[in-house]
Parts: structure tokens; C-alpha cells; sequence
């Protein structure tokens, strides 16, 4: 049996009367890309800071490489590199002076080590260059590089791709699929982007509210949901004829398109139905749910905060 490289269980942390974690367990095996979602203020960085051992849970216990974060944080530490809430950075510094810097503060790194990091995240070219003029894709990866360097076994990545623009997003996928698979790295990331996860993640806990919806592989998750998405000319009469049908459960998305909940076999009988009928299929492909879907299926709340797709009956 493999041992797990993080285990929580039953962990919580309470602010005065308000829980922010609530009897979280997790479990990340090793080779994992484990992905962390909650949408903002869900307890993702409280979690990680407990699982660090930088913050005394409420109760519950932490195991990081099998050891009791509450009695032997430091060989836990040893092999662990992270970055939580975005790193700070000496901005009139270079990348590979603040390196060197941030080496120094946990013991030294060598020189080579700082190097082989600097060109693991492809900085190598601008590492003369000072932080202050790094674009904010550079600085997540300075973090990454800041995070290797001691030459882990695990990494935990505080929102490793928020705020990247397309092609960061890209290109920070890229590492952390490298960082796996020829470095041999266990990698946990949180972030509130479920289509990131999905891409980046073979397993995945949600929470909200500190507490855990579902924690499992992320195809699981996703596959389940049996919806199509269709696009078709006159959405309102397609829905209506549609409707007649007993067996299938539609949803409609806006003025844009239809959700039909079906079989895969049912697909080709739908859309013959609709172009027997005289409409035009432009698209029906199996639905892709946003983050705030999979929330609303998992807790039967409403969309929370953020507003994505307006959906209507
Ligand atoms: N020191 C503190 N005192 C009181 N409440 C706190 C403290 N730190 C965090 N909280 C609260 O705990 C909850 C969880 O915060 P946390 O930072 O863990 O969320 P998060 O999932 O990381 O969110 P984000 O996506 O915005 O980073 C929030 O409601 C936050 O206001
Ligand atoms: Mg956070």
C-alpha cells in the first residue's frame, strides 16, 4: 500500500465562534496532481497554512510524508516546498538574486540547484532582470522556482494560475505536468477554476464553506452528468418539442442554447427528431459545467457569488 502524502482528518479551524474549515479530511496520494477548489473565502488557504503546520488547527490532525505535523512538523518540512497566497518578492532584486535570498533564509541552496530551478520554470533567460518588471505569469513561476528549491517531494500551490491570462495558464499547465512526471513530484494546487483543475488534475476535493462536497478523480466528477449541450436555431420551439418527450429533462441556458440530459444513445435519435422537424443543429456536445453547476448539483444551493451563465425556465 502507498502511503499517503498528505492526510487530514476531521480537521477544522474555527475564527471565535465561525467555522472556516469543518471536519475536513483529504487524502493526497503520491503521484498526484490533486486539485483543491472552493470559490473565494471557502477555506483553501486556512487548509493549506494547517496542512504547513504555520497554523494550529481547531482540532483534527495533519500527516505530511507520514509524519504528525502537530509533533514532527520539521521532517515533514524538510521534503515539502509551497507557496501560499501569492510570494513577495524583493522587486529591485533580480529572479536569481531573490533566489539566492530566499535560499539563504532557509539554509542555502547551491548554486546549481538555483540554476537547475530557474530553468525547470523557463527563467533562465531573465533571471538578470529585476522582479519589478516580471509580468505577473513570471512571478507565478519565480514562485514555483522558489518552491522547488529545496528539491521537494511534495508541492502545495496556493492559486497557481489565478490571474493568468491564456497563454500562462498554458504554459504554468505545462510545468506542473512536468514537474510530475519527470521530476517525480506529488503536486496539490488549489484554485476556484474547475475548468483549470480538470485540465491540470487527476483527483480533486471541492469545498465550501470548510466543508467537503466531493473528493474523488476528476473524471468522475465531470462524466457522470449524462447533459448535452445543443445548439439549434429557434431555442424556444425545440425546447418545446423536446419537452413532449417524457425521457429527457432539459434545462435552458439563456437564449443561447438547451441542456438535454440523455443516454449517448439518444443523441442521434434527438437530433433526427429536430431536423425532421425542420431545425438546424449547430452543436451537440456533452456539456461542459462550470464550476458553479457542479455546485449547485452537489449542495442544491443557487449559483453563489459569481454569476456565469444565467439560467431560465
Ligand atoms: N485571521 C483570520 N481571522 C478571521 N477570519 C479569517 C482569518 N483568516 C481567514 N479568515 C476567514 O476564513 C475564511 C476562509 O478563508 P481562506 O483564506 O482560507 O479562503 P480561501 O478559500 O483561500 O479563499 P480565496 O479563494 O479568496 O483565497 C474566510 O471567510 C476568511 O475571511
Ligand atoms: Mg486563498
Amino acid at each position: 500500500m502507498t502511503q499517503a502524502v498528505l492526510q487530514t482528518e476531521q480537521l477544522s479551524k474555527k475564527y471565535r465562534r465561525r467555522v472556516v474549515v469543518d471536519q475536513l479530511s483529504l487524502t493526497v496520494e503520491q503521484g498526484d496532481v490533486f486539485g483543491f477548489l472552493g470559490q473565494n473565502g471557502a477555506g483553501k488557504s486556512t487548509t493549506i497554512r494547517m496542512a504547513l503546520g504555520l497554523m494550529r488547527p481547531t482540532s483534527g490532525r495533519v500527516r505530511v510524508l507520514g509524519h504528525d505535523m502537530s509533533r514532527q512538523p520539521l521532517r515533514a518540512l524538510k521534503r515539502v516546498g509551497a507557496i501560499i497566497e501569492g510570494p513577495a518578492f524583493y522587486e529591485n532584486f533580480s529572479g536569481r538574486q531573490n533566489l539566492r535570498m530566499l535560499a539563504a533564509m532557509s539554509g542555502g541552496a547551491e548554486r546549481q540547484r538555483i540554476e537547475m530551478v530557474l530553468e525547470i520554470v523557463g527563467l533562465r533567460e531573465r533571471a538578470r532582470d529585476p522582479v519589478r518588471v516580471y509580468s505577473h505569469g513570471m512571478r507565478q513561476r519565480l514562485g514555483i522556482a522558489q518552491a522547488l528549491l529545496p528539491n521537494p517531494e511534495f508541492i502545495i500551490l496556493d492559486e497557481p494560475t489565478d490571474g493568468l491570462d491564456p497563454q500562462g495558464l498554458c504554459e504554468t499547465r505545462m510545468l506542473i505536468q512536468r514537474l510530475r512526471d519527470e521530476l517525480g513530484l506529488t503536486v496539490m494546487l488549489s484554485s476556484h477554476l474547475l475548468h483549470e483543475v480538470e485540465q491540470i488534475c487527476n483527483r480533486v476535493a471541492i469545498i465550501d464553506e470548510g466543508r467537503l462536497l466531493y473528493q474523488g478523480p476528476v473524471a468522475d466528477l465531470i462524466a457522470n452528468d449524462n447533459w448535452i449541450q445543443l445548439r439549434v436555431d429557434r431555442v424556444t420551439e425545440a425546447y418545446d418539442l423536446l419537452s413532449r418527450n417524457p425521457r429527457l429533462s432539459l434545462d435552458r441556458n439563456g437564449d443561447q442554447s438547451i441542456y438535454v440530459k440523455m443516454d449517448e444513445e439518444e443523441v442521434p435519435l434527438v437530433n433526427a427528431l429536430l431536423v425532421q422537424n425542420g431545425f438546424r443543429v449547430m452543436e451537440l456536445s456533452p456539456r461542459r459545467e462550470s464550476l458553479e453547476r457542479v455546485f449547485m448539483r452537489l449542495t442544491g444551493k443557487h449559483e453563489p457569488k459569481s454569476k456565469q451563465e444565467t439560467t431560465q425556465k
